[in-house]
């Protein structure tokens, strides 16, 4: 790619493409665990996941505002999602954090990228944004809610103990 086009790789690009792809399906994935939650009757567990859909709405945004800053082609596909068979209230947390390891992996090859084109405008800019929240995404909001679910208590207070997790941010 002509520096005087864009400055990312044409591997980054791809790359910062198909994790917008990645943020997008954790985006509905989250906001059917809503769904699936409000029709169980949790309702605090509704309002967790729409937060968390929330926040990977942003990531996805923040992807977007980054490439085109720097002059980069976005493309936005349909995206398929795992049917999830939530026969127990601890799938969608399960599933979650798979999901949230998932999303580091993907962030750390675009890392590796970066590295690898001596792209160090990029990787300080992944390091400082998308990275930073991802450990906050694993731990406390994922690992931690998981932990709670499996945890003692009645069902309804452990849902409204995860809400308390992301609260002050949405
Ligand atoms: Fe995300
Ligand atoms: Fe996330």
């Amino acid at each position: 790619m002509n520096r005087k086009v864009t400055t990312l790789s044409v591997k980054v690009i791809n790359l910062l493409n198909e994790q917008i792809q990645h943020e997008l399906a954790n985006y509905s994935i989250y906001m059917t665990f809503a769904s699936e939650l409000s029709l169980l009757g949790y309702k605090d567990g509704e309002k967790y996941y729409l937060c968390r859909a929330h926040e990977e709405k942003k990531h996805a945004q923040m992807i977007m505002h980054y490439m085109r800053l720097n002059d980069a082609p976005v493309s936005i596909k349909t995206i398929d999602i795992p049917q999830y068979d939530i026969v127990d209230i601890s799938i969608p947390f399960i599933e979650t954090v798979n999901r949230e390891i998932f999303t580091t992996e993907k962030l750390n090859e675009c890392y590796e990228a970066g590295i690898e084109g001596k792209d160090y405008a990029f990787t300080a800019w992944l390091a400082n944004g998308l990275l930073k929240l991802q450990v906050e995404d694993e731990e406390p909001e994922s690992r931690i809610a998981l932990s709670i679910i499996n945890g003692e208590g009645s069902d309804l207070g452990k849902m409204s103990a995860i809400l308390e997790l992301v609260e002050k941010e949405c």
